[in-house]
């Protein structure tokens, strides 16, 4: 195997480990894709100003956000499923998120549950959370949540539908793989996932399975999934879910200007540029070319993060210099779970430490806190 220096070596390594369903899934968009694609192309048309004769010594990447000290301005995203990316996922991305010195945030649909990963690591994280028709069944997940000991609350709006995932539907998509000839002879090609999955017994949805009456198996869960995503969210749950909650609260998927301002007076702590990964509204704009307009917007109300296309420590300083106190990471720890498990999720938040620092020192600076719009050749941004 060749040297890993960049997350591309992880997804590809990733794309041969991991059975193609599961592949797809975490790498995939909706529809046509191009809202996906646009979310890294934008940061590639953002350019950086090269400064020189600057003294970068003693540089760190140390910051104090939502009241947390951080290695960097970095968390990991929440990703469904990403207990069928590597046996035990969820535990491992937070063993290295933990390590590093980041927040790793645990998503509603995944497969170890909030107790799991909380036996399994000392750190703190955060938790997703879906916002289901049984309010009962989401006021007990808030309060698991409180009782695992996480420290901040991460509310999706953008996902009560899901969006059309064509790679998903056509590939059967389902937990485990239904053992149809096609994924019998995928698997075949697969031998560290599948005794990873048959050394492990989480391999359904942990927050769900053995929590809701009436589900006892894998079609019923799908099911009630699928039924469970409440239509009818809007902004005066927030009130509800903010109060149960009591802790810091920070929403998810805002990409409009508008909203954003609905976010801040609805009193979120924080708020996530993101049009989740590109896999939901298809055709709405890149995380980064919303950024400017929501963070001046939000105007210093609240912390405003993003997510969506970042795949580089380059990335993550571009979105700081356009306003954002950090940047998550949903595909980029993914990927390196699928080719190295634990391991590869420290690389990868490795890699990306890696490429911020350097980053911030050919720009001439030494500290996170100095960066801003100065950082960019005008002209490359706004995008349009
Ligand atoms: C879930 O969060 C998904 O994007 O599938």
């Amino acid at each position: 195997m060749s040297i890993i220096t960049c997350i591309e070596d992880l997804r590809r390594l990733a794309r041969r480990r991991v059975p193609r369903m599961f592949y797809d899934y975490v790498d995939g968009g909706s529809w046509s894709e191009s809202t996906y694609h646009a979310n890294q192309a934008d940061f590639a048309r953002i350019k950086l100003r090269q400064r020189v004769a600057r003294n970068i010594d003693n540089r760190s990447l140390q910051v104090h956000r939502l009241g947390i000290d951080m290695a960097m301005p970095l968390a990991i995203a929440p990703t469904g499923l990403a207990g069928m990316v590597h046996a035990d996922g969820e535990i491992l991305a937070a063993r290295a998120a933990a390590a590093a010195g980041v927040r790793y945030t645990l998503s509603t649909v995944s497969i170890c549950s909030l107790e799991d990963v909380a036996e399994a690591t000392a750190a703190p994280f955060w938790f997703q959370l879906y916002v289901m028709r049984d309010r009962d069944f989401v006021g007990r997940l808030i309060d698991r949540a409180k009782a695992a000991g996480c420290d901040a609350l991460v509310l999706t709006l953008d996902l009560q539908l899901s969006g059309q995932r064509h790679k998903d539907l056509k590939n059967g998509l389902s937990t485990p793989p239904r053992p149809t000839l096609a994924n019998l002879l995928n698997l075949l090609g697969k031998p560290r996932w599948v005794a990873g999955m048959l050394g492990t017994r989480r391999r359904h949805f942990g927050n769900i399975m053995g929590h809701v009456t009436g589900v006892h198996d894998m079609r019923q869960l799908a099911e009630w999934t699928y039924q469970q995503f409440d239509p009818c969210l809007n902004w005066d749950d927030i009130q509800w879910i903010k109060q149960r909650w009591g802790g810091t609260l920070i929403l998810k998927g805002i990409l409009d200007v508008e909203d954003a301002r609905l976010a801040v007076a609805s009193g979120a702590d924080a708020l996530i540029v993101s049009n989740h990964g590109g896999r939901q509204l298809d055709g709405a704009p890149s995380s980064i070319a919303m950024l400017p307009a929501i963070v001046d917007a939000v105007g210093g109300q609240a912390e405003v993060w993003i997510d969506s296309g970042i795949r580089s420590g380059q990335d993550v300083i571009k979105s700081l210099a356009l306003g954002a106190q950090g940047a998550m990471i949903g595909r980029a720890h993914l990927y390196g779970l699928g080719a190295l498990g634990q391991a590869g999720v420290s690389q990868a938040l490795q890699i990306i430490a890696r490429e911020m620092d350097l980053t911030l020192a050919l720009c001439g600076h030494t500290q996170i806190e100095q960066i801003d719009r100065q950082l960019l050749v005008p002209g490359s941004y706004p995008l349009p």
